[in-house]
């Protein structure tokens, strides 16, 4: 890699020349050039706006080896991001306008720029003028391009090139990984580290600083966290649910098993409109059964019970009795219960069944007589879910959830908050009530949501674990990467009409009134008190929009939002959004947006290497302590080329964690993201849990966050690091974050090398007052690919106290204060 990036740079520095000689034999520096910009037809300017210039519009010199200077952000990631003929101008007042075409249906992408690196928010019309303009060809880097050509100043060139190649360095810097180790540390000793702790620098930091985000992608809600074991239990899988699955509609996961009998599916006079779709079974001799192959089967544990429930009718007034059997693959019937249905209307029927056996099944649903029924919400339910609640949770995952100890939990997502065009934004309404009259709808990432995991369940599960509930609402407008559906206000560029907005916002403030109204003297909480919580859930954090890209659509959209909730619930602490990345103009523009509307706290979001993480540990160091608005880290995680979660990911996540600790009186909340993935279903790698129906399989990275949030504490004590090494490179790969907990006392020590090599540290706790003699120890170590649990054990402490940190490790020490 190394090799490359300096064969690269040669590379560069020769084309340099090249050029720079081809300026010199015309004259030293040239006042202007031509320009031309171009997107590369090869790739329906995917690769986004590149520019060459010329001196004689013969010769030209590319900007940039296919640098990209401004992207198209319309519609799905991909193949419908394209540029296609951009044509850029100049207005009188010297600023650039970019003009590109979408596609063949939807019209023009727009933005402008004062230097050409850094572009305005894009806008979409469906006509403009701008448009107009000569196109002319040009043979750049071998290859001919269709473009339009500019007169320029000359340094207007320079800094496009001094752009490019800071992108390089910083690309080189980010691109930086263990497997590099053995040449970037050959011959490096074991450090020695002391950290003297600052106790009169103490700060006060975010108590919510570690929290959860969770999202129903990769199987994370139906099939995974929310218990119930049928699939499609309401019939209401939908084609459009999964796009190129043929086998993806009502009857999806049911099968009719056996002979002279009729399995379909009706929707006159279904139990509730929001669920019109239910299951007609004709039997005209005894012996077929409905199966229901469960998610990815039904597991079963010995002992076990379980809660079966349906909603059945015999339209012909015929009473029939059937037979529910969980059975392996043997044919074994592993429990059994039976039901009799005689009523023409709609009735729930109930019984429970207790597993013979541990073994992984299907049900059966078995009709003992001849005749057609009617079924709809055919339901298993574990009895042992989280705390017992009906309707409830795996335990084991929600525990491992619960065992990270989150401060909030933020969600339904993520992009499925937002949706994928205005039809598909989550509305909240649609899940809370009755499990039968709940909407189910389509999950952007290429499934169904039953909604049996709606608000309430939600709020419950955070009040449970004493986390407080985070709601993400869209801002008015779907995913930024939302298909464009065949028209333009489908996707992410159009918004919820202005006619609709007003309904849109009630909607918003009635959560509010949800969570937190009067269970008598308000209609919301009523609602809330009669699905079985009167108490409020005090909620005082919600989300408005998530990544959006910050258009004047979005400005609107968001600040009418903003202003509703700010009128009626002044006390309540809106999350903003600044855009899917660190950088660029969603940030900048998202940010400004926050700071003209005091918005007190924006979600940032970014997904970035190990390099980046390492390079950017000061990325709050540098924020402007007299805003007003705070920092929500709502979406991060290490990506490695193949998506792996190892311990170089995991101790990358440790690291940075460490300045957001630092930084703890700004960055006020942070999620890993995604939560968690079920094996074999994932949309998006890597997640923090994976699972699968019986086993949980935690992440390295996991632990890297129980272990934070196990050991948050409330106060910052800064503390000093002296290395014996003094290379940037070394000093960069140690942390130490000391932080003290008020409630119990303890101080905890965190300690991150991500070294090859041992850093022997002597810590040197002066002036925080007597601790035990002895303190927990937690060490997670193993070679960068490793993925390994962490090991404890006792260490004795005094005021200065060595500590030998191996290489590659995250080492937490929790010391308890003396009685
Ligand atoms: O965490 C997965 C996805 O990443 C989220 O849905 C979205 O907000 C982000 O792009």
């Amino acid at each position: 890699m190394r090799k490359l990036f300096l064969f690269l740079a040669v590379l560069f520095v020769t084309f340099q020349q090249v050029t720079l000689a081809a300026i010199r034999e015309v004259a030293s520096t040239p006042d202007s050039v031509y320009l031309f910009s171009f997107a590369a037809s090869g790739d329906d300017g995917r690769s986004g706006l590149r520019f060459a210039w010329s001196m004689d519009q013969e010769n030209w010199f590319e900007v940039g080896r296919n640098y990209g200077y401004l992207r198209c952000d319309y519609s799905r990631w991909g193949s419908q991001k394209k540029m296609l003929d951009p044509c850029l101008k100049q207005s009188s007042e010297g600023e650039w306008i970019c003009t590109w075409k979408l596609n063949d249906r939807d019209g023009y992408g727009q933005a402008t720029s004062k230097d050409l690196i850094y572009w305005t928010s894009q806008k979409y019309p469906r006509t403009t003028s701008d448009f107009e303009g000569m196109r002319v060809k040009a043979v750049v880097a071998g290859e001919e391009q269709k473009g339009s050509i500019n007169r320029v100043a000359w340094e207007l060139v320079e800094g496009l090139s001094k752009h490019y190649d800071w992108n390089q360095y910083r690309n080189s810097l980010y691109g930086e990984r263990p497997v590099q180790d053995g040449e970037r540390f050959a011959g490096l000793q074991p450090v020695q580290a002391t950290v003297t702790v600052q106790p009169e620098r103490a700060k006060e930091i975010s108590e919510l600083l570690l929290g959860a985000f969770f999202e129903d992608i990769n199987y994370s809600a139906d099939g995974g966290l929310y218990a119930e074991l049928i699939q499609n239990r309401d019939f209401e899988y939908d084609p459009s649910d999964r796009e190129g699955d043929k086998n993806w509609n009502s009857t999806h996961s049911w099968a009719l098993k056996g002979e002279k009998a009729g399995f379909t599916i009706d929707t006159a006079d279904p139990i509730h409109p929001n669920n019109p779709h239910y299951a007609v079974l004709d039997v005209e001799q005894p012996g077929a059964a409905l199966v229901n192959a469960g998610f990815d089967g039904i597991a079963l544990n010995i002992g076990e019970k379980y809660d079966f429930s349906m909603f059945a009718r015999a339209p012909q007034g015929k009473s029939s009795k059937l037979k529910i059997r969980l059975v392996d693959g043997e044919g074994k019937v592993c429990g059994e219960t039976s039901l009799s249905v005689s009523s023409r209307q709609w009735k729930t029927y109930k019984a429970v069944i207790t597993a013979k056996v541990t073994a992984d099944t299907h049900l059966e649903i078995i009709p003992q007589s001849a005749g057609e029924l009617n079924l709809d919400m055919v339901s298993l339910f574990p009895q042992d879910t989280f705390k017992g609640r009906k309707n409830g949770l795996r335990k084991d995952l929600a525990q491992t959830i619960a065992d990270i100890h989150p401060r909030f939990i933020r969600f339904p997502g993520g992009c499925v908050a937002h949706g994928d065009g205005l039809k598909n934004i989550y509305q909240w309404k649609n899940t809370v009530g009755p499990l039968e009259a709940r909407k189910a709808q389509r999950n952007l990432w290429g499934y169904h949501q039953s909604m049996g995991l709606g608000y309430f369940e939600y709020f419950q599960f955070c009040e449970d674990i004493g986390a407080e509930p985070l709601p993400v609402l869209a801002a008015g407008v779907p995913c930024q990467n939302s298909a464009c559906h065949g028209n333009l206000g489908g996707g992410q560029q159009g918004g919820i009409p202005m006619s609709e907005m007003g309904a849109y916002i009630q909607d918003i403030l009635d959560l509010i009134e949800w969570a937190n109204g009067d269970a008598k003297k308000t209609k919301w909480g009523k609602v809330r008190a009669e699905a079985g919580h009167p108490k409020p859930f005090n909620l005082k954090y919600i989300g408005i929009g998530n990544e959006d890209l910050i258009t004047d659509i979005f400005k609107e959209r968001f600040t009418m939002i903003f202003n509703a909730i700010k009128e009626k619930y002044p006390e309540m602490i809106v999350v903003g959004t600044v855009g899917p990345f660190n950088e660029g103009t969603d940030y900048v523009e998202g940010w400004k947006l926050a700071d003209k509307l005091g918005v007190p706290m924006v979600d940032e979001h970014y997904y970035q290497s190990p390099g980046w993480f390492l390079h950017n540990q000061d990325f709050y160091d540098k924020y402007d302590r007299s805003k007003k608005t705070k920092v929500y880290l709502g979406e991060y995680a290490t990506h490695i080329p193949g998506r792996k979660a190892n311990i170089e990911t995991a101790l990358t996540e440790a690291l940075y964690l460490a300045s957001l600790e630092r930084n703890g009186d700004v960055v006020h909340m942070t999620s890993y993201a995604p939560l968690l993935a079920k094996e074999r279903h994932t949309q998006w790698n890597p997640d923090l849990i994976y699972f699968n129906n019986r086993e949980v399989k935690p992440t390295t990275g996991y632990y890297v966050q129980k272990l934070y949030g196990q050991n948050a504490g409330n106060e910052y004590l800064p503390s000093k690091i002296v290395l014996d090494n003094k290379d940037d490179k070394v000093r960069k790969r140690f942390a130490s974050s000391i932080v003290r907990d008020s409630a119990s006392g303890d101080v905890i020590v965190k300690l991150v090398n991500l070294l090859p090599v041992e850093v022997n540290t002597n810590v040197d706790l002066s002036g925080i007052g007597a601790v035990q003699p002895s303190a927990k120890r937690t060490v997670l170590t193993g070679k960068p690919t490793d993925t390994p649990l962490p090991v404890e054990d006792r260490i004795q402490i005094a005021e200065k106290f060595d500590c030998n940190l191996p290489a590659y490790s995250f080492t937490v020490i929790r010391i308890q204060k003396a009685n």
